[in-house]
């Protein structure tokens, strides 16, 4: 075969999205046609609808443990970021949230600014970690908001967010957590946690796309972004995406299986296989390494690596021609020719935010997987370091 169609393909950008697992297909294939029902219906076709998501809902309380009426389903991670911080703030409150977050958090601050809500962005430290003092000593009288993600989607790190919720309970101050990239990766525990809201997304966690849960502390106001029907105790309007629902609820519990079963462990040790080896490649490094080059707490499955002189979308595009699948900063802001905010955030210059690259391996990774990696990428480097007029010096 033409070494221009890899026999081989092997994706490497989980955090991007996830194929549905085939346990959790078949649990959805039956609420497309056969029970097809609408769950506000009082006939059986209803009732069916009806049995499934609230069984869903007895699974997301599980997963985020939690009560079942504590749980809203929505349509993903967006949704979650957006219902939070445009449900909770009003004009004349500040939020707090870090510059490393994802797009739907930093966009709706951005919102939000235009409407006499001020928003402080947290920096984090080079490590990518954000320090809780930080968090502390942004606080001001109005603060009625803090919004710090689980899991970073391009490096990783994990937010120190057992410490910032002790500060929120402290302060009296609502704490939001978009663990988009945190679930299914590390155990999920609101209680713990401290929060008053959770926002999840199927779709990073071998469920379906458009598809999501949201925790709700009892007693939390926030406010419903889309009004009309009674759906979800009048805290999400629209007819239930049964099938999604419970595609959703399937992954959670596969995922809860996978926390358990060592899967998550094995995962850890491929990436890092992964990550020692491409660190052997010369001007490389790693984002998410503390002061003396260790990584930090990461989600297992990610490790994001800058290598010198050469632009990161070249390498992800001789990548894919080798069958690899990888991301040049965050999959959302693909096209766009800015460097990552979150390298940026953690101290990176311009040149070496554009030449990194993010690994996410999949749950259901294998070596065969990290073993083709391996043997493909030292050569493209070195190809591309050898063409690169950045490797020429004539790009500043
Ligand atoms: C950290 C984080 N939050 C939110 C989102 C948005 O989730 P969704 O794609 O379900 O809207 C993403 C997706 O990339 C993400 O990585």
């Amino acid at each position: 075969m033409s070494s221009h169609f890899p026999s081989t393909r092997v994706y490497m950008d989980a955090n991007a999205t996830t194929p549905l697992l085939p346990e959790v297909f078949e649990a959805m294939r039956p609420y497309w046609m056969e029970h097809f029902g609408n769950a506000s219906s009082i006939h059986m076709h209803g009732q069916r609808a009806r049995t499934a998501v609230d069984r869903a809902r007895e699974t997301l309380a599980e997963f985020f443990n939690c009560h079942d009426a504590e749980v809203v389903f929505n349509s993903g991670g967006t949704e979650g970021d957006n219902t939070a911080l445009f449900g909770l703030l009003h004009p004349g409150d500040h939020c707090i949230t870090t510059s490393i977050e994802h797009s739907a958090i930093l966009e709706a601050a951005r919102r939000l600014a235009q409407h006499s809500i001020e928003t402080t962005f947290v920096a984090p430290q080079p490590s990518g970690l954000i320090d809780p003092a930080d968090i502390l000593r942004a606080i001001r009288p109005q603060t009625r908001l803090i919004s710090v993600m689980l899991a970073n989607n391009e490096t990783g790190v994990l937010q120190p967010i057992e410490e910032i919720g002790k500060i929120a309970a402290d302060t009296g101050i609502f704490f939001h957590i978009d663990a988009v990239q945190g679930a299914g990766k590390v155990k999920l525990d609101v209680r713990r946690f401290g929060c008053h809201l959770l926002s999840i997304s199927a779709h990073k966690m071998h469920g379906p796309k458009g598809t999501g849960a949201m925790f709700v502390r009892r007693g939390t106001p926030v406010e419903s972004l889309l009004v009309g029907g009674s759906h979800e105790r009048r805290r999400r309007a629209g007819t239930e995406n049964v099938a999604g629902i419970v595609g959703l609820a399937k992954a959670a519990e596969l995922a809860m299986h996978s926390l358990g079963d060592g899967t998550i462990d094995r995962l850890a040790a491929l990436r890092d296989r992964l990550e020692t080896e491409i660190l052997r490649i010369p001007g490389t490094g790693l984002n998410g390494a503390d002061a003396h080059g260790e990584p930090v707490a990461r989600a297992a499955n990610t490790t994001n690596i800058w290598f010198d002189h050469l632009e990161g979308e070249a390498l992800v595009i001789a990548l894919d021609l080798k069958g690899v699948a990888v991301s040049g900063g965050s999959a959302c802001h693909s096209g766009a020719t800015e460097p990552s905010h979150v390298l940026m955030a953690m101290g990176l210059d311009k040149n070496r935010a554009r030449a990194s690259l993010r690994f996410s391996l999949l749950k259901t990774a294998t070596d065969a997987d990290v073993d083709h990696v391996l043997r493909v990428l030292p050569e493209a480097v070195e190809h591309l370091r050898a063409l690169s007029p950045v490797a020429a010096g004539t790009l500043g």
